[in-house]
């Protein structure tokens, strides 16, 4: 009998070693990962670089308070607001950490608690992210939710704006929403959003946890788009697997975030930014950016083939690498037998396969990828030729 509570349905695989874009399991069968521990291990397992500059720090030094300077967190803040001008950073641990950070500093800045979130969106598990959360089953059976939140259909800028009252302080929403299905904000509502924060002088919270960390082909997802964030909010890929979140927020916001009103007792220790600095130094590079725009046109390529070739295919969706395969079917099935195979990857909702594979993928490892989804979705759908 498991001592673990019972909240995730895991498969029974062991892994005990994770080697670029594969992991090991105690059978010694290598599985190809295009998932990356759901958007985390962007530079691949064991990245050389990382796993040397996590020795040396190990061995110096792990954690001392924030109580006093931890030069690291200065760099990697620089690296970080390259792309995020006059920004100021507050690390924490978690996604749904950064993004209860980005509630308090903006009802504290604003002096107003209604925030409008999206239908199908999702910011964390605890009671302010899970509030700022559009999808009520993640609210069932927690009895009351932080008040302040409301959510309107994405991409729909009319509901959008009759949503706003004086009261409104924040807007905050994914780029792709990521949990909800790989859902794509449109340029045009992106455009409004823009011209009604102005308008309105609210601010804007984009939560990048996800999308964020060159996933979608540029540092930030946002960067892609006519939205303009107050704050943004990262984790998952920033430290590539060691436990880090981060807020960055314009300096106008300092005021808000003074002495004492914010704090982490972990947030930001010396191998959460070893790993951190390690990796965003990699990532966010033109050169290594491009990259991932290039592989992830390259895949989208070989998805649309599969899409003309097996009816089971509804709509290809994303950007980068970070891509949603809606299907006619509940996946579950599919995933389990792309597993068996040798490829892992994830389900954004019961027919959408979730594709996030580490941004470091070759083409060959595509190709191979390519080839298991070929097998599986040749069983599950006739040709569309003998359809016809
Ligand atoms: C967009 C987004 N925000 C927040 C979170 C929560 O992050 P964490 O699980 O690190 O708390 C997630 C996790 O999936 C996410 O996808």
């Amino acid at each position: 009998m498991s001592n673990l509570f019972p909240t995730y349905q895991r498969k029974d695989i062991h892994f005990v070693k994770g080697n670029g874009s594969y992991l090991i399991d105690d059978q010694n069968k290598h599985y190809l990962d295009f998932l990356s521990g759901i958007a985390v291990c962007n530079l691949g397992h064991c990245h050389p670089k990382i796993v040397s500059a996590l020795h040396n720090q190990i061995e110096s030094l792990w954690h001392v308070s924030n109580l006093f300077t931890i030069k690291k967190q200065e760099e990697v803040a620089k690296i970080l607001c390259k792309s995020f001008e006059n920004g100021l950073a507050f690390f924490c641990n978690s996604g749904t950490e950064a993004n209860e950070a980005a509630i308090k500093l903006a009802r504290k800045y604003t002096g107003k608690s209604h925030i409008i979130s999206f239908k199908q969106s999702f910011h964390g598990r605890t009671f302010g992210s899970m509030a700022a959360t559009g999808q009520s089953k993640i609210h069932e059976g927690y009895g009351e939710m932080l008040n302040g939140f409301s959510y309107v259909q994405f991409n729909d800028l009319e509901e959008l704006q009759a949503e706003i009252t004086e009261n409104t302080g924040a807007i905050i929403l994914e780029v792709i929403q990521g949990e909800g299905g790989v859902i794509v904000g449109e340029e045009g509502f992106f455009e409004g959003i823009t011209a009604l924060c102005e308008k309105y002088e609210l601010l804007l919270i984009v939560d990048e946890v996800q999308t964020g960390i060159g996933r979608t082909g540029t540092m930030f997802a946002y960067e892609q788009t006519p939205l303009k964030p107050d704050i943004i909010t990262l984790a998952k890929g920033l430290g590539n697997g060691i436990p880090v979140g981060a807020l960055i927020g314009d300096k106008k916001l300092a005021s808000a975030f003074s002495y004492g009103s914010h704090g982490s007792t972990f947030g930001g220790n010396y191998l959460a930014m070893t790993s951190a600095y390690e990796t965003v130094n990699i990532i966010n590079q033109k050169e290594f950016l491009a990259t991932v725009k290039e592989k992830g046109d390259y895949l989208k390529n070989k998805l649309t083939e599969i899409k003309e070739q097996f009816p089971i295919v509804e709509e290809l969706r994303g950007k980068g690498l970070m891509i949603g395969i809606e299907c006619n079917q509940n996946v579950s099935l599919l995933v389990d037998q792309l597993l068996a195979k040798g490829l892992i990857v994830g389900t954004a909702g019961p027919n959408t396969l979730r594709l996030l594979p580490p941004l470091t993928i070759s083409h060959e490892e595509i190709d191979e990828a390519v080839y298991y989804m070929k097998e599986v979705m040749a069983q599950f759908s006739l040709n569309k030729e003998q359809v016809i």
